[in-house]
């Protein structure tokens, strides 16, 4: 396990490490590109401005509500100390460690392995080109075709599920995303400029979704051919449901009706279902469709949409448009509005057709996670991950019935989407972009959901956005957001409701973008320019009403540094943490956050947080992954930690020629996505 020197993560724009190759095949290079969103949204400080003595006390209801569930905190926030809360003595006693997070922080490091506390043992659960279907032949580097991966586990693992099989303690459905190929790391030689047809059809077989059935075992969890297993590809067939579906903006040559679309592609996370189905968000869809060199740029309505959505009409990375016409824009205009979509996969019938919601609109969906209300009621938290753009939730028309699955997979098919609104009663003059707290001790407001979209019965729709018809605020839902006055986040990534307390968090990731020349400035939810640590929110949510209160719970970066700050925790004592992506929680209501782009100077990591009482903002690191991987698809059990190693060794010198990572095999291996298991023998996970 060889170290490797930490300037090997100089960011290839100086701020997260996430390098070039990885945005360029997995986001279409989306931070060296504009921002696409380009409305006059107002910050908070102008909000501020105009906000009035009535609407302020009209809100101060939901305040007090959050201020006394945090006032622990309130209380260490402004004695400088979080122990000062918990005693009188000069000596101020350590708060305790709560369950669930008694473990040895792992170090920030550089290792290419995957770094596990002290006690903690490992195992690889299961690996690209390893089989999934009966029949898959032996994954050989040298030998790929796109026979074999459609039998064979994707590339790149980003969300992960883990479903118990009912009748048995030891077996689960292992259901995982394959965001997107880079494919001179999956092909010796590969000649990026002259792709073959088998190259693209490998790509179009290591994308979409894989369930693989596993086994507990005392080394872990070791995968199983077993029935349910199955390989959903960028060719699978779809159906697509809700208000767009049928409509001419997804009409095509092949599928007339505008209700069948093959495939699914750049699945980042996604949420396990109360029903028993895995929900995946569409991310970075745009980056798979292209135009031929030289084609004439689109113009009006139609540059406009493509503009928003980041779209170029231009070759892209992989050049599938050369191989399908689908995927180019001339050609195939209405493919690309066929894709952007929540996707819903029953695992426990594999011969189903997985569905797109489209009533939980357009956009670059990280994920979408599921809080049922106490009367039933479902609400989906999704978060649109690009720079400056916004968060949603749809809240079901319908109630969840329990072991009905039919019932309960048509329930994101009608309900209400609504998009984030935040505001505060923090001075403007407070939120220098610097990241200093402001006189409050914390960083809190509270704001609104403001209803886009109706959907009802049949596909049945109503807009709620003025000039937007239904179909075109399903389709094109970041125009309808712009409308709205939604407020502009910092790379919204995932969202997960605590299931103890019901308070919902969200990873901002980061933005290199804020408060530059011509961009939105800081406001006190996105509080600091040129952000590159991003931050975590927490949400306290009248999950099916419009009114919340929120406040940051992590200001993510170098504890030593000003900016960063902990939920008011003393940070001489928790873990650096930078760029949060993917977030999860334990049974004991802590909250795991996974990194992806450390800005740091070291490895991604998971991370386990504190949230409530004395030891609320504490955090450890539990497991750091190999050079140039990211972290995500947590999963945490109280025997069990779940966690999917994306693009080891990706970085922008190497290939699979030259690479920087033999992660997971060493030797002369080559480097894989896996996802792997961490547990202790005999015991529970940090108790
Ligand atoms: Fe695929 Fe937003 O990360
Ligand atoms: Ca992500
Ligand atoms: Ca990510």
């Amino acid at each position: 396990m060889a170290l490797i020197p930490l300037n090997l993560f100089v960011a290839h724009d100086g701020r997260s490490s996430r390098q070039h190759v990885t945005c360029r095949y997995r986001c279409g290079d989306a931070c060296s590109k504009p921002v696409p969103n380009t409305s006059d949204n107002e910050y908070f400080g102008e909000v501020l401005a105009a906000v009035s003595r009535r609407s302020a006390l009209k809100t101060a209801g939901m305040a007090v509500l959050a201020v006394g569930a945090g006032s622990a905190l309130a209380a260490c926030s402004s004695s400088g100390s979080d122990t000062a809360a918990t005693s009188s003595s000069a000596a101020p006693a350590e708060p305790p460690t709560p369950a669930g997070m008694n473990f040895t922080a792992v170090a920030p490091n550089s290792e290419d392995a995957v770094v596990i506390p002290d006690g903690y043992r490992q195992s690889v659960v299961i690996s690209w080109g390893d089989p999934v279907l009966p029949g898959a032949p032996v994954f050989d580097v040298t030998r790929q075709s796109a026979a074999a991966q459609r039998q064979q586990f994707g590339f790149n693992n980003d969300f992960a599920g883990l479903l118990p099989i009912e009748g048995s303690n030891d077996r689960f459905l292992l259901v995982t995303n394959h965001e997107y190929t880079t494919e001179q790391f999956m092909h010796p030689g590969y000649d990026a400029d002259n792709p073959t047809r088998e190259q693209f059809e490998i790509g179009i077989a290591a994308h979409g979704l894989s369930v693989v059935e596993v086994q507990r075992t005392a080394d872990g969890l070791r995968p199983v051919l077993g029935r349910y297993n199955r390989r959903i590809t960028a060719d699978t067939p779809f159906t697509i449901v809700g208000p767009a579906a049928g409509t001419d903006l997804l009409k095509t040559a092949a599928d007339t009706s505008g209700r069948e679309v093959l495939g699914t592609v750049n699945n980042c996370s996604g949420g396990v279902t109360p029903w028993g189905t895995v929900l995946s968000g569409e991310e970075n869809f745009n980056s798979y469709f292209g135009a031929p060199a030289g084609a004439p740029a689109p113009t009006g309505t139609a540059a406009d949409r493509l503009k928003r959505y980041g779209v170029e009409s231009e070759p892209t990375e992989r050049k599938w448009e050369n191989f399908d016409p689908r995927f180019d824009i001339t050609k195939t205009p209405n493919e690309l509005h066929r894709f952007g979509y929540v996707v819903e996969l029953n695992p426990w019938d594999p011969a189903s057709a997985p569905i797109k919601h489209t009533a939980l609109g357009r956009f670059k969906h990280e994920a979408a996670t599921i809080h049922v209300a106490d009367d039933g009621t479902v609400v989906a938290y999704t978060g649109d991950d690009e720079r400056f753009d916004y968060m949603y939730k749809f809240v079901s028309a319908k109630k969840i019935q329990p072991g009905d699955m039919a019932h309960n997979m048509t329930i994101l098919d009608e309900g209400t989407l609504y998009v984030a609104k935040l505001s505060s009663d923090i001075p403007a003059d407070q939120i220098d972009g610097s990241g200093a707290l402001p006189a409050a001790g914390k960083f809190a407001g509270t704001g609104s959901w403001i209803p886009l979209l109706r959907s009802g019965p049949g596909g049945t729709a109503q807009s709620l956005v003025d000039g937007m018809s239904a179909e075109e605020v399903a389709v094109f839902t970041r125009f309808a957001g712009d409308k709205a006055g939604a407020t502009k986040m910092d790379r919204p990534e995932d969202f997960e409701a605590n299931p103890k307390s019901g308070k919902v968090y969200v990873a901002l990731t980061n933005n290199s973008n804020r408060g530059a020349d011509g961009k939105a400035g800081p406001d006190a939810a996105n509080p600091r320019n040129d952000n590159k640590n991003g931050q975590v929110l927490e949400i306290t949510d009248n999950h099916t009403g419009t009114d919340f209160a929120w406040e940051l719970l992590l200001v993510c970066g170098d504890p030593e540094a000003a900016d960063s700050y902990f939920g008011g925790f003393d940070k001489t004592k928790v873990s650096p943490i930078s760029c949060p992506d993917n977030l999860a929680f334990d049974s004991h209501g802590n909250l795991w956050v996974s990194t992806d782009g450390n800005a740091l100077d070291s490895n991604d990591g998971l991370f386990a947080v504190s949230l409530e009482g004395p030891s609320r903002g504490l955090t450890k690191q539990f497991l750091t992954v190999p050079l140039g991987a990211e972290t995500c698809g947590p999963v945490i059990t109280d025997d069990l930690v779940t966690v999917c190693v994306q693009h080891p060794g990706e970085n922008d010198d190497n290939s699979i020629d030259d690479p920087l990572s033999r992660w997971p095999e060493g030797g002369n291996g080559t480097a894989k996505p896996s996802v792997v298991a961490v547990w202790r023998d005999g015991g529970s996970i940090g108790v």
